[in-house]
């Protein structure tokens, strides 16, 4: 079997030994690269030998293929005919691309020897390569896309050509990546682009949704005159709901924005696809977007208690819990069994006081309005845990960055408030990295100036019912090159404590300099130190470990006292990054735990962008389905990281959907496993403390996929009703099997109940 394989290699190599064009006018570089770790300045050259280097696939990242701990230098080269036939079959006759996916997480890219790019921007003839490109944040995401004038010397037309890449992998996932691997003529697909991100869908009554997007041509010299086709089709049944051509001339460099009004039923997912169709040639460049659909229904008039229904709390720590309940106001609050300490206030159900005694106790919380009474037990724990739901918030990093402020972090606090998040159980504000200055002479941690008075600004988000969060490095510095706490650990609780803070996420970052290599103890070290003197502090502190799952932390964050714990790298609002973490959860499943929650990082939707510029979120709407259903079954902390005073209707739908919600708070806290996966299909599923089952249903192909289920094979017995959570409607009874089609990266999630 190892021969066969072997010779089937050769044959490969011999077909792809020199690439030429294909009938697209395209020459492929998606085959096999030779491939060498290390550096060295000669393999940049054309006469190097790279006979006896080892062939790689450049589509996927080197760990996948044989190169598990490798970090650092590597190169790769390819030798490739480029004939003059590209230019003259071409219709626009300037400039040659090289396309070559996505590299993780710097490159320098070599043509003939001369380098003509550096992390995915082109460079003039003669530049000389940079010592330190592999500096900075990483390049993992950037398209390489590196564009020459078609009379540029460093290209050699009709001859062979090498191209070397240098690559440089600062830990984890290493090397070329993604898709396309292409030589071409640069065409109107890449002058004539489409813009959807500078605004969001909007909706008007109930049927109407716009969209406003951008037609550009970035093009510095051609102009083009055609017509922009758009229409609009269901999803389910394809038929059509809008359809509109307007001609359109692009002189070079204009940029036109146009809004497309399409009228649907909200809850129907659909389409919009746009052309533009250059009149001269009949070539065209498409794009599509897909439309949001709502599937939460509206909450009713009638009051309705919503979220966690279990609470943990220290002796003699302040007590704080709000009450979350929807309803057409006024609404009554009250509790009955209120164990000694705390008091409840009639009018927004916050219950406050201190508790002296450890104990479990039965409360009967009730809300009231014109239309009726509704009633639930809520359990509150006196005892060393806390945290016995996942934290339901907001944090600054995915929307602000490093330009968070008082203001900002006072304005999510009151959009919580307005856009009525808190009704469905949303409670953290946190501020990350960005609000630090520096200890003075006393040790004492300064806000900066863009935090005047944090202890009136927690003042402020206690008094909406809220708590707040703040961040931290153990490390000298934060990430984000702010002080960290390093030294400073048990005067910088007692401050947090002081000022009210109610969530320390505290970050890795710069403590790597401090252990480099670390083992097991020295990993766990610094959190165990910071922890001794949050434990010592009056006031709960929810204690979210920032490391990124180094040494598998989700099976020791439980052991330093953690209560939630990184288990990735940072997200990003792509489905790569999305998927790349969802996905690959199921090694966690097993630590969380009331008070002990995995945190596969944040969430990517609505207006996001690491701040001060922001954009609408990059998934699209089946995505973030998918992104809220997972990570609810995976008991997730969740903390939006978006803009709350852009919230749109769409994304509101996504967050206050309550049965969504109380799978991600499900007092038992276990988190959902995989029970089923093939490259187009994941389930998950998460047992529920009622003994129902919370089951997801994922589709990993960019086209719809009819999902097939055998209960047998999830190991499920008897009689089951089906319940279709986003949508809150029952589906019938099921005893073998049912069929759902799933839409495009989109998510099924659905509970089974004896
Ligand atoms: C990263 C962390 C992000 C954010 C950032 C701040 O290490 O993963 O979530 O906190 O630091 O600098």
């Amino acid at each position: 079997m190892k021969k066969l394989n072997v010779a089937l290699f050769g044959v490969l190599l011999l077909i792809f030994a020199c690439q030429r064009p294909t009938s697209e006018n395209k020459i492929d570089l998606s085959t096999p690269w030779k491939f060498h770790s290390g550096d060295d300045p000669s393999w940049s050259t054309a006469a190097f030998d790279d006979s006896r280097w080892e062939l790689i696939n450049p589509t996927e990242i080197w760990e996948k293929q044989g190169y598990k701990n490798l970090d650092g230098f590597a190169w790769y080269r390819i030798r490739v005919i480029i004939p003059h036939s590209l230019i003259d079959n071409a219709f626009i006759k300037d400039s040659i691309q090289f396309k070559l996916g996505k590299i993780d997480d710097y490159d320098q890219v070599f043509l003939n020897g001369e380098l003509i790019g550096e992390n995915g921007k082109t460079l003039p003839v003669k530049t000389d390569p940079r010592p330190d490109f592999f500096k900075g944040a990483s390049q993992w995401d950037t398209e390489r896309r590196y564009v020459l004038g078609v009379g540029d010397s460093r290209v050699h037309w009709d001859q062979e050509n090498v191209i070397a890449v240098r690559a440089y992998d600062q830990g984890g996932a290493g090397g070329m990546f993604s898709k396309p691997f292409e030589i071409s003529m640069v065409d109107l697909s890449d002058h004539i682009k489409f813009d959807f991100t500078e605004s969001g869908f909007k909706f008007t009554g109930d049927t109407l949704i716009s969209k406003q997007f951008a037609v550009y041509n970035i093009s510095a010299k051609e102009e083009f005159h055609g017509k922009l086709l758009i229409h609009a089709n269901r999803c389910d049944n394809g038929s059509q709901l809008f359809k509109q051509e307007t001609v359109l001339n692009m002189p070079p460099g204009i940029r036109t924005v146009f809004t497309v009004n399409v009228i649907k039923d909200l809850s129907v997912p659909a389409t919009i696809y746009f052309t533009y169709r250059e009149s001269a040639s009949g070539k065209e460049v498409r794009d599509q977007i897909e439309m949001p659909y709502i599937l939460t229904p509206k909450p009713g008039k009638a009051p309705r208690i919503n979220g966690a229904s279990v609470f943990g709390v220290r002796p003699w720590s302040p007590f704080l819990f709000k009450i979350a309940a929807t309803g057409e106001p006024p609404l009554t609050y009250g509790a009955e069994g209120l164990p000694n300490g705390l008091r409840i206030r009639a009018v927004d159900g916050l219950i406050t006081g201190m508790m002296s005694k450890k104990g479990d106790y039965t409360v009967k919380i009730k809300v009231a309005n014109a239309l009726g009474t509704a009633e639930r037990d809520l359990i509150i724990k006196c005892g060393d845990i806390i945290s016995l739901t996942p934290p339901l918030g907001w944090n600054s990093w995915n929307v602000w960055g490093l330009s968070v402020s008082d203001k900002k972090v006072r304005q999510a606090g009151d959009a919580f408030a307005a856009s009525g998040l808190i009704n469905h159980g949303w409670t953290y504000i946190n501020i990350d990295d960005g609000w630090e200055d520096t200890h003075d002479r006393n040790g004492n941690i300064l806000p900066n100036s863009k935090f005047p008075n944090m202890k009136e600004m927690c003042d402020y988000i206690h008094s909406l019912g809220l708590k707040v969060g703040i961040y931290s490095s153990p490390g000298p510095k934060t990430c984000g090159g702010y002080e960290g706490s390093y030294s400073f650990e048990e005067k910088d609780a007692q401050h947090y404590a002081d000022w009210g803070i109610d969530y320390l996420k505290y970050d890795w970052c710069s403590y790597g300099g401090i252990a480099p290599n670390p083992t097991d103890r020295e990993l766990k070290f610094p959190y165990k130190e910071m922890r001794r003197y949050l434990r010592k502090v009056k006031r709960d502190i929810h204690y979210s470990l920032c490391q990124y799952g180094m040494g598998d932390v989700w099976k020791w964050g439980n052991e330093v006292d953690g209560n939630s714990w990184r288990t990735t790298g940072d997200i990003e609002d792509s489905w790569e990054s999305l998927s790349g973490i969802g996905f690959t959860q199921d090694k966690c499943s097993p630590y969380s735990a009331p008070g002990r929650w995995n945190d596969p990082d944040m969430l990517v939707v609505g207006w996001v962008g690491w701040g001060p510029r922001l954009h609408y979120t990059r998934l699209t709407p089946n995505e973030q389905y998918t992104h809220i259903s997972l990570w609810s079954l995976l008991a997730a902390p969740l903390l939006i990281g978006c803009d709350l005073t852009q919230l749109d209707e769409f994304t509101l739908n996504l967050l206050t959907n309550d049965e969504v919600i109380a799978i991600d708070q499900d007092p038992v806290g276990k988190q959902a496993r995989q029970a089923w996966k093939d490259q187009d299909c994941q389930i998950w599923i998460r047992d529920l403390a009622d003994g129902s089952k919370a089951i997801g249903l994922f589709n990993l192909k960019d086209t719809p996929l009819p999902v097939n289920v055998k209960l047998d094979d999830l190991g499920f017995k008897g009689k089951w009703m089906m319940r279709d959570v986003w949508t809150q409607k029952d589906l019938g009874m099921v005893m073998t099997h049912f069929e759902m089609n799933v839409l495009p990266h989109g998510t099924r999630l659905l509970v089974l109940r004896k």
